[in-house]
């Protein structure tokens, strides 16, 4: 299994507490929660060894949730000569139950399981982790098993009741477990649980802080560039965007950023692009028109896969012309988050959609990547861009596809269909940033359907396209659901549209979750 492949190492100055993912989808919010105690996290397989550990010397380790019992065949381990390490452990749920049950202590069905909101009470002075919260709180849990004797030498520092120990510690052994999520927000203590853990248990030093980051990368960039140069394709999102400013801040105008205008862009993208990266920024940039290109390329072309096929390929034949204009850049900077690294490990089922990423040019393009995000978690990414200067339009930017509005035109996309999306799709997202629905919603855009409906503006008859409102609240695109917005604001988008937009007739608002929708409709 290589599911985490490591992010580089962000250096001998930050401490780092290693969380082992045993398999929850709780393992990066654990890490997410460490670094917001400003101590650097990363995650490792349950496969990993206690010498690979040793040899990334953390100061403290995590083991997370996990779906399985300890007492079913295959339920992940860990090498038992972790606990040997002498390095503090804190278990989390499964984790809990892993340290007891392969340290002597005793795991067992106690009762009914626990799901949700439960109340705590702490047992004694409630030890490191819980000493400075409340006698009685609530956590939440999420488990069938409980650990119903610790192992020697552990002390149980908190009950529930279901879970006789449903917290304990061994501060000569290092070893801590708590049978609650202290990392899910509906757990009120539980980000000071976990900061007890990494800065008190394990005494990480709080260091992991945006000007460190920044420092850090700079750094890094300029080691590994040396004196060449670098280009960098911007897609107008924010990856690209923070990524580019990091590197212009290590380099200046050895970095050249490349910005292909296919057309498919949201209503004034291109010029704020080129307003923010080069006006702004005083960046060196190029842009590409090649609005006509790509239009002729998607001549004709209705079905999906073939669209986005159509695109991808063009794409990169346009950034490699553009790269001629770019003399002696050896570097290629690509906007790689942690969490597309931990992911791109996993294997995937079947392909749903194709995804083509701006900027994710394929490997034979001759370049050495320099990819100073691939450490950093989204919201970590936005708190950079802010701290590098970037605006807030490109900071709180949606998620928006490679293939751009092609994907939301179904059937032939032209660009008169371009143009009157483009119009559509900046009232949809004009209305909803008045209503102060902006950050709440993951994902708001219009789609132009290639059917034609009647109606009746003022006597007359009509016959024009549909547009469809699509608005989802998600936390990782990977599930969504159709967010409620109030009718007012709905009704103030159906009607600007029908009175704005010439050709359009009908407005309808996308009730479908995902799954068995996707966010997009292509
Ligand atoms: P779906 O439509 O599959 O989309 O539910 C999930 C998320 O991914 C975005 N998306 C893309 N992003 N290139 C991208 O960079 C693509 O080809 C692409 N297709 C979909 C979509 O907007 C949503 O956030």
């Amino acid at each position: 299994m290589n599911a985490h492949p490591a992010p580089p190492p962000p250096g001998d100055e930050h401490d780092t507490v290693l969380v082992v993912d045993f398999g929850a989808q709780y393992a990066q919010l654990i890490a997410r929660r460490i670094r917001e105690a400003h101590v650097y996290s990363e995650i490792v397989p349950p496969t990993v060894t206690a010498a690979e550990i040793a040899a990334r010397r953390p100061v403290g380790i995590v083991f997370s949730g996990g779906p399985k019992s300890v007492h079913v065949e295959g339920a992940p381990r860990i090498d038992p000569g972790v606990y040997e390490l002498g390095i503090p452990i804190l278990g989390i749920c499964y984790g809990a139950q892993l340290i007891a049950h392969q340290t002597g202590g005793r795991v067992d069905r106690s009762g009914r399981g626990e799901y949700g909101r439960t109340t705590l009470v702490v047992d004694g002075d409630g030890g490191t982790l819980l000493h400075d919260t409340p006698a009685e709180q609530p956590v939440w849990m999420s488990h069938f098993d409980a650990i119903v004797e610790p192992g020697p030498g552990q002390r149980p520092t908190a009950h529930t009741a279901d879970a006789p120990v449903a917290a304990f510690e061994d501060v000569d052994r290092g070893l801590y477990g708590v049978q609650f999520h202290p990392e899910v927000v509906h757990t009120p203590h539980g980000q000071q649980v976990l900061e007890r853990f990494v800065l008190d248990a394990c005494g990480a030093r709080p260091t992991w802080t945006m000007a460190s980051i920044i420092d850090t990368s700079v750094d890094a960039i300029r080691r590994r560039v040396g004196d060449g140069r670098a280009i960098c394709g911007l897609s107008g999102g924010v990856d690209s965007a923070v990524a580019a400013a990091l590197v212009h801040r290590a380099l200046g105008d050895r970095l050249t950023c490349v910005f292909v205008d296919t057309g498919l862009l949201r209503l004034h993208e291109g010029d704020q692009v080129v307003e923010t990266f080069h006006r702004h920024l005083g960046m060196e940039l190029v842009t590409v028109d090649a609005a006509e290109r790509f239009f002729a390329a998607l001549e004709g072309v209705t079905e999906p896969e073939a669209k986005r096929k159509a695109i991808g390929e063009l794409f990169i034949r346009v950034f490699e012309d553009a790269r001629e204009q770019v003399e002696g850049a050896r570097f290629l900077v690509q906007g790689t988050l942690y969490p597309d690294v931990i992911e791109s490990g996993t294997a995937h089922a079947a392909t749903i959609k194709s995804h083509h990423n701006v900027g994710g040019l394929p490997d034979d393009m001759d370049f050495e990547l320099v990819e100073p995000l691939r450490s950093l978690f989204k919201d970590e990414v936005r708190t950079l861009g802010t701290e590098l200067g970037l605006p807030d339009e490109i900071v709180w930017r949606q998620p928006f596809p490679g293939p751009g509005l092609a994907v939301r035109i179904i059937g032939e996309v032209t660009p008169d269909k371009v143009a009157t999306l483009q119009r559509a799709d900046a009232i949809v997202r004009e209305e909803l940033r008045v209503a102060g629905l902006e950050r709440v919603i993951w994902q708001s855009f219009a789609v132009l359907a290639d059917i034609r409906t009647v109606g009746v503006m003022g006597d007359e008859r009509t016959y024009g396209w549909p547009v469809i409102v699509r608005a989802v609240t998600s936390e990782d695109a990977m599930t969504a659901d159709w967010a409620r917005i109030p009718h007012e604001v709905l009704e103030a988008i159906s009607s600007r549209i029908i009175n704005e937009v010439a050709g359009v007739n009908r407005v309808a608002y996308d009730i479908t979750s995902k799954p068995p929708g996707t966010i997009e409709w292509e």
